[in-house]
């Protein structure tokens, strides 16, 4: 039987929600995971150190006992982000990192960033600092077709923000094509990526396979095939440094995602190793495993890779996946990306 053993990975995208949401789907992500950026779109955003703190204490309230695990906190960048105050917050470990939504990006992302001149005087501070800025890179304008949104974002805004703050830190988080792999690529060494397992896994066919299928609805919006394909291939290249595993999973409730205005958002956690282990294997680049969900991420945000391992084994017969996660009177349905799943995690 094969069996790989890898450093333990990281999740550096991950939407936990709160209350009884949060205590469920927190166990889902803390089995595999050491470290999470723990995104900060509730409502309301989380939008300084204070609030950050709170919000860590209760996810840290939903880790279960024998488990270690860390959360790192974020807040919401908005027009009126008090730059002191977030330089306060970063020194004395509150906050980790801040995150850009363009406003109406996303879900919650109301109070987002609608003039990015606004910002520009924070964006200065983190760049002095060393707080690395995660950006949902989605440009809003409705009258721009929905799968060109993220190449526009880079054109017009990412571009801008890269040339005036060469020496600031950033993430483009969840990135969907070709056009922003290659500008990761061409970027310095400050610029990284996230990517998710939907978006290694599908193409935009699935939103559409014989009728509308609200669980694979998320944004940036799943894309051709060709972009998947270019995804693919940087993660799994023998030098990637700069593309690293951010499952982007976002739990919404099954009604709340099947429904005449479905909501944006894939609930991954469950299965998003096996998922990602077997992508790997199929395109027989399991020796990239380790670097893209456990060293690059660590190695983009200047901290040490953990300590602890993990052990996944190729069984012989196909995962079983749990349909849903149910909570007292609601579900969450898990992302299941329509093709056999071999490997699981055993420690
Ligand atoms: C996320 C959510 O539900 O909070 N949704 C999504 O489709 N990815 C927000 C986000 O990361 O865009
Ligand atoms: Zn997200």
């Amino acid at each position: 039987m094969e069996q790989i053993n890898i450093i333990k990975p990281d999740d550096w995208h991950v939407h936990f929600r709160d209350g009884e949401i949060l205590k469920a789907v927190v166990p889902k992500t803390t089995r595999h995971f050491a470290r999470s950026i723990v995104m900060p779109n509730l409502i309301p955003p989380i939008l300084n150190g204070r609030d950050a703190l709170k919000y860590k204490k209760r996810i840290e309230n939903a880790i279960p006992k024998d488990e270690k695990f860390k959360p790192f906190m974020t807040i919401y960048l908005t027009e009126n982000t008090d730059k002191k105050e977030l330089k306060e917050s970063y020194k004395n470990g509150s906050v980790f990192a801040v995150k850009l939504y363009p406003a109406g990006a996303t879900t919650n992302s109301d109070s987002g960033v609608k003039d990015l001149r606004k910002v520009m005087p924070v964006l200065e501070t983190m760049e002095e600092t060393g707080i690395p800025l995660l950006i949902h890179g989605e440009a809003t304008d409705t009258e721009i077709d929905i799968f060109d949104r993220e190449k526009v974002f880079i054109d017009k805004s990412l571009d801008y923000i890269c040339r005036n703050f060469p020496e600031l830190k950033i993430t483009l988080e969840h990135i969907t094509t070709e056009e922003a792999a290659k500008y990761v690529l061409a970027g310095n060494e400050n610029l990284a990526a996230t990517v998710t397992p939907h978006h290694l896994a599908l193409n935009r066919n699935s939103i559409f396979l014989g009728g509308i299928r609200p669980h694979h609805f998320c944004l940036p919006i799943l894309k051709r095939e060709k972009h998947r394909k270019a995804l693919l291939e940087v993660v799994t290249s023998k030098n990637n440094k700069k593309f690293f595993l951010g499952t982007d999973t976002a739990p919404h409730l099954s009604t709340d995602k099947e429904s005449s205005c479905g909501c944006a958002g894939i609930f991954n956690a469950p299965y998003c190793l096996p998922i990602i282990t077997q992508i790997f294997d199929n395109a027989n680049a399991l020796s990239s495993l380790e670097s893209f969900v456990s060293l690059n991420g660590a190695n983009h945000y200047k901290i040490n890779y953990n300590k602890s391992k993990i052990t996944l084994r190729k069984n012989s017969m196909q995962l079983s996946f749990k349909k849903s996660l149910k909570l007292k009177n609601a579900e969450i349905i898990i992302f299941q990306p329509g093709f056999p799943i071999y490997w699981n995690v055993i420690n």
